[in-house]
């Protein structure tokens, strides 16, 4: 089964080409093989293109109009797996109370007691509501279970929708070992880790204050790297820390939030390969402020941008409404953030199959309904995904 995708207006390919890190392309085909692309290149050779190959089977033409073509969002960074919901806290939030990570520990009781089945059915939603925005890679973390059974009921039910699992059993130290820090580190670093780490890939820690310190995120982040998982870090949202050198020193794949940044933080994170990913819904759900990605970009570091979808510091799952922030409220421009929104999502999971359009990679794209992908911000608020292919197959 193919599909051929002509009179694109505008291509983003993210091929870098010359100062152009999207490679753009204009009046642009895509062919689609299977779960891949197979080819891509100038409109005017692809009725040639599907001359040639239609003696191999079924093909579909996706006429575009001149609309725009991007790839498939890369939402790096997401807490999908939770019971229960917090619009009483944002609302209270609204009018004048501070985000207190503590709000952490009303999901982990909403979830304990939430079956199978019914978390099941959440996530299954959210997935289908992340597609119909474009979004076709999620991470998802545990972290609202905090108990041996639970976080590993959470990170079985992660994988059953992506690859991208995190264990997060350091997202706060749960209520019943307030007065027994080291006894949880003991139990996140050891029986608990051993029963997640066989459904993740990636090991985090909310490392901030109130949540876990340092050493404690060290020891954590260590003991997940021994069991063949690779670190991400929750750093510097709520104030300056030691989030993001911990991040750098550890060789993380991504710190995320990096809110509140040092000039050492940030020529740290330029020297190195650890992704800085923002979370701008998080500052819209918090009235906190928006990190600078200006200063990031311009330094040197790599920066990617995700949802953070939560039932906490940011509810929203738009990828779109995210590009729209990034380009309003965080020094970036339009390509920079659409490339951090795809390329640079695939980058903080070091995946190079995604977030790329070209021959050899994933069929995830987006057709836009609109001529340029500049829309997602221009028309912040409207909807301008037309459809979403998802290793070659429509799911939005
Ligand atoms: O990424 N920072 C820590 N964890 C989440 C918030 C979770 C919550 O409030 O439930 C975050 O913002
Ligand atoms: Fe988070």
């Amino acid at each position: 089964m193919s599909i051929l995708i002509t009179n694109i207006g505008e291509l983003t390919t993210n091929v870098a080409a010359g100062s152009d890190a999207c490679g753009t392309l204009v009046d642009a085909a895509v062919l689609i093989e299977g779960s891949h692309i197979a080819w891509v290149g100038p409109a005017d050779q692809a009725a040639e293109r599907a001359r040639r190959d239609d003696a191999s089977g079924t093909r579909t033409v996706v006429d575009a109009r001149g609309r725009a073509v991007i790839p498939g969002f890369v939402d790096s960074h997401s807490h999908l797996v939770f019971g229960g919901e917090r619009s009483a806290e944002f609302a209270a939030r609204m009018a004048g109370q501070p985000y207190s990570a503590g709000g952490i520990r009303t999901t982990v009781t909403a979830t304990r007691s939430a079956t199978d089945d019914e978390l099941r059915r959440r996530l299954a939603g959210l997935v289908t509501e992340l597609h119909a925005q474009g979004t076709t890679t999620i991470e998802i973390k545990t972290g609202y279970g905090l108990t041996v059974h639970d976080e590993a009921r959470l990170a079985r039910l992660a994988a059953e929708v992506t690859p991208e699992v995190t264990y997060l059993g350091a997202h706060v130290v749960p209520v019943e070992y307030v007065h027994d820090r080291a006894g949880y580190v003991d139990l996140v670093c050891g029986p608990m880790l051993a029963a997640c780490a066989p459904h993740a890939k990636w090991v985090d820690v909310f490392c901030e204050t109130g949540a876990f310190t340092a050493d404690e995120s060290r020891r954590i982040l260590e003991a997940g790297i021994a069991h063949g998982l690779v670190p991400r870090v929750h750093g510097n949202q709520l104030g300056a820390g030691p989030g993001v050198r911990l991040a750098v020193a550890l060789g993380a794949a991504s710190v995320d939030h990096c809110t509140f940044l040092t000039d050492e933080d940030v020529a740290a994170l330029a020297a190195s390969d650890t992704v800085a990913t923002l979370l701008p819904g998080v500052e819209f759900s918090t009235r906190h402020p928006y990190p600078d990605a200006r200063r990031l970009i311009d330094a040197g570091a790599t920066v990617a941008i995700a949802c953070d979808c939560n039932p906490g510091s940011n509810f929203s799952s738009s990828m779109p409404l995210m590009v729209a922030l990034a380009v309003r409220e965080m020094r970036m421009t339009v390509p920079e953030a659409i490339w951090a929104a795809t390329a640079g999502g695939a980058r903080a999971l070091r995946r190079d199959d995604i977030g790329v359009l070209a021959m050899g990679k994933r069929a995830d794209l987006v057709v836009l309904g609109a001529p340029s992908r500049t829309y997602l911000a221009y028309r912040a608020g409207v909807p301008q995904i037309d459809s979403v292919y998802k290793d070659g197959v429509q799911v939005g």
